[in-house]
């Protein structure tokens, strides 16, 4: 049986192919909204890519100062057999196997700027990217534009709210799960991923916090009150994280190494050391990838019922414009609707034979 994790971004893929991503009024729009996703969230420089790059495992994101990331990125793991090669693919070059990680990274760039005409602007269309790795769990994650206080030499002044916005119409989605990462040698009270996230899930029963730069606190200080949620309660545990520094990076620190100096990081902390096995981003991959497989689980019904509107307004969208149809709009509808069909009987069978672990 295919993850539940991997086919909820077959959807989310489809949606994309139809143009259909947080908005818009056609078929896909309620099942978009419904579709559990877990978005990450936090200030510019907070650690976002670290965090990001740390739970794949890879270095492939494009970095720099100011706002690197200006579409969404939709980054699907998918965990294969230990030992196999990893790889990634990008939705909009189907049958193309990257293996060189820095080709991916110049991709996402290149990609960026074939919408957004390298003009510093953001867009709301997604890039979609799957990685197969048996050093990854299955997950999805969206990577979004960091949130800023103030526009850059070349930059629309509206680009602050334009930030915010795009980031809103993900994280105000009642079944979008926030990770809202903040770093550590910062006043929580001054979090714009908190902010953000006090808002649209004020009982912090969908956001996981992330705290990053540990390492980087002043001496004689730590951070304990807000990893045991006294500073900020949420439904979730908080999650302590140490990435690269830049330092790190400029050395080429593997990330696997990068990854074992994180575990020895907790294990060795006088401070932390009583929380060390719920800690570091390999334990945040399992956390989220356990999560987001539960929240799908509980959302079976709901899915399978707007699945089955769609196709009723699909095929009715079809009759309207004649069968057989040899025009684009015709056979991507087609595809879709064959997709759809796919997906309703694979959730059937999850919501039949579907217990706890009975997918792998
Ligand atoms: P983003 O803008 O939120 O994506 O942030 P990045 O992941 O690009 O990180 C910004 C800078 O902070 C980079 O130079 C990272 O090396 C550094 N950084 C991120 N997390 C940590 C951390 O936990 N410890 C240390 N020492 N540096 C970090
Ligand atoms: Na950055
Ligand atoms: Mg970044």
């Amino acid at each position: 049986m295919e993850s539940l994790i991997g086919l909820v971004n077959r959807i989310q893929r489809a949606c994309t192919v139809l143009g259909d991503y947080g908005g818009g009024d056609n078929a896909f729009s309620s099942l978009w909204e419904a579709l559990p996703t877990v978005a990450v969230v936090g200030g510019q420089s907070s650690g976002k890519s670290s965090v990001l790059e740390s739970i794949v495992g890879r270095d492939f994101l494009p970095r720099g100062s100011g706002i690197v990331t200006r579409r969404p990125l939709v980054l699907q793991l998918h965990k294969t057999e230990d030992g196999s090669q990893e790889y990634a693919e990008f939705l909009h070059l189907p049958k193309r196997r990257f293996t060189d990680f820095s080709v991916v990274r110049k991709e996402i760039q290149d990609e960026t700027d074939r919408i957004t005409g390298k003009t510093k602007q953001i867009s709301p269309v997604p890039i979609h990217l799957s990685i197969y790795s048996p050093n990854v769990v299955n997950l999805t994650l969206i990577d979004l534009p960091g949130l800023t206080k103030v526009a850059i030499e070349g930059q629309p002044e509206s680009i602050v709210q334009d930030i915010e916005a795009m980031v809103r119409t993900y994280v105000e989605k009642p079944n979008c799960i926030i990770l809202a990462i903040s770093p550590a040698n910062q006043d929580i009270a001054t979090s714009d991923a908190i902010k953000l996230a006090r808002e649209v899930d004020p009982t912090g029963e969908r956001t996981f916090g992330v705290l990053t730069k540990l390492d980087l606190m002043d001496k004689g200080t730590n951070a304990l009150d807000v990893l045991e949620g006294r500073s900020y309660r949420l439904q979730h545990p908080w999650v302590g994280i140490v990435n690269r520094s830049q330092a790190d990076i400029n050395k080429n620190i593997d990330m696997i190494v990068a990854r074992r100096k994180e575990r020895e990081y907790f294990a060795t902390s006088p401070d932390y050391g009583h929380l060390s096995n719920k800690m570091g981003s390999e334990y945040l991959a399992k956390l989220l990838s356990k999560h987001l497989e539960s929240v799908i689980r509980a959302r079976i019904p709901s899915i399978t019922s707007l699945i089955n509107k769609s196709i009723d307004e699909l095929e009715s969208e079809m009759d309207h414009l004649g069968r057989p149809i040899a025009v684009d709009a015709g056979a991507q509808l087609y595809t879709i609707l064959e997709l759809c069909r796919a997906f309703d009987k694979v959730f059937k069978e999850h919501l039949d034979g579907g217990r706890p672990g009975g997918d792998r």
